[in-house]
């Protein structure tokens, strides 16, 4: 027989309805299992009290890049002295500062060193992440980070969805000789992880001065024969044509758009792209240039918010800041900013009918705060008033 917990005397839960959120006031919750089993009925082996607060679904983080191996602390020093990304990024830094101490380490150390992030993550109510190679840059590398996060993902706690991303940036040594590297991404990384089945997407950093969209096409093109789907990088600091390749290639997500236009917008729209949004990162390079997300929720588009959690240009875990920047800096409502940090991420990563909103059938992964309503979340900013975190009908934060 399965353990069941009854989430009793809930204030306001926040559930899925066609028109986005509805909010259910003073109900209870059943867990069976690793599932939601009833709304507002059942009995129970254990009972919590949610003393008349808020209970909402765990957050889903559609983007990180959780395996790195260093921080670059002098990089977010040199942009507060006026460096940009770029510059930094061509001298040196960037992406490619991040790969040889990935080389170096053992699997061991890099499963170590992702824990306490973990742990991170759930104590922030963030119950899914999806986690990206891409600071390998070989295929031994590439494809260590991959079986690290597989490893990761069966023994802690979150779940964590695996992403493939050798296409994130050239490695020194091919510098002079990128399509060489594009064909080592397909020719040798690709195969080696079908093989394997140690990824379900596949993304690629679409962008001037890294792969181009011939090269983007290619490489998403032998990952969806691969049987991966692909997600992009893509319009982050350059209209590129990004977006609208995204769409042409079938992307279930297009994520970053802070230079997105009118043509990549209609072919997100047509090709039914989910836009994922990082306002972390604009914040953290200290930007100003933020996504347009009022004209892409106006469009229709099924817009998501995530951390781009990562050692360089964003070194933010928390959902529910992004959902505080999303409110103050991308004009979206609470009510928006919290179904895209939930059901939309789940969405992206194709997993909408099992994780992201409350409903009896999909996973126990729930919030208790200790606040009354969403608006509570934006306004508390960095102090996080969450209770407890049920993951996969478990408690794994708060007593
Ligand atoms: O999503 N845009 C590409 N990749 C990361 C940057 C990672 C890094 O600087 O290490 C991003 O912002
Ligand atoms: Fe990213």
């Amino acid at each position: 027989m399965s353990h069941s917990i009854k989430l009793e005397n809930i204030g306001c839960l926040i559930i899925e309805s066609s028109s986005g959120l509805e909010y259910k006031n003073d109900t209870s919750v059943l867990l069976k299992g690793d599932c939601i089993e009833s709304i507002g009925s059942g009995s129970a082996d254990t009972i919590i009290d949610c003393k008349g607060k808020l209970v909402t679904p765990g957050f889903v983080d559609s983007h990180t890049h959780l395996i790195f191996n260093n921080l670059r602390i002098q990089e977010h020093q040199m942009r507060l002295s006026g460096a940009t990304y770029e510059e930094i990024a061509n001298n040196g830094g960037g992406i490619v500062s991040s790969v040889e101490s990935v080389q170096s380490a053992t699997p061991k150390e890099l499963f170590n060193i992702a824990i306490p992030r973990l742990d991170r993550f759930i104590s922030m109510g963030t119950t899914t992440i999806e986690a990206k190679s891409g600071y390998g840059l070989n295929t031994e590398s590439e494809l260590k980070s991959l079986n690290v996060i597989s490893k990761l993902s069966e023994k802690h706690a979150i779940d964590i969805i695996p992403t493939f991303m050798g296409a994130h940036a050239f490695p020194v040594e091919y510098e002079d000789k990128k399509d060489a590297y594009v064909d080592l991404v397909i020719n040798e990384m690709i195969p080696e992880i079908e093989k394997q089945g140690i990824a379900k997407f596949i993304d690629v950093f679409c962008e001037e001065g890294y792969f181009d969209i011939d090269q983007s096409k290619r490489i998403l093109q032998a990952g969806i024969s691969a049987g991966l789907k692909p997600r992009v990088h893509a319009d982050e600091v350059h209209n590129f044509g990004a977006s609208l390749m995204a769409g042409e290639m079938g992307a279930v997500s297009a994520d970053h758009l802070m230079k997105i236009d009118e043509k990549g917008i209609r072919s997100l729209k047509n090709n039914k792209v989910v836009a994922t949004l990082l306002p972390g990162t604009t914040f953290f390079l200290n930007k100003d240039s933020y996504a347009p997300a009022r004209k892409l929720i106006d469009e229709g588009i099924t817009v998501a918010l995530a951390t781009d959690f990562n050692p360089g240009s964003c070194h933010i875990q928390s959902m529910p800041f992004i959902i505080t920047l999303a409110v103050m800096k991308l004009q979206m409502t609470v009510e928006e900013a919290f179904l895209a940090a939930t059901l939309h991420g789940a969405k992206s990563l194709g997993l909408q009918n099992e994780i992201g909103s409350i409903a009896v059938g999909k996973k126990a992964d729930l919030i208790i705060w200790d606040i009354s309503k969403l608006s509570e979340i934006p306004y508390y900013v960095s102090n996080h008033p969450i209770r407890h975190v049920i993951k996969n009908g478990k408690l794994v934060f708060g007593s």
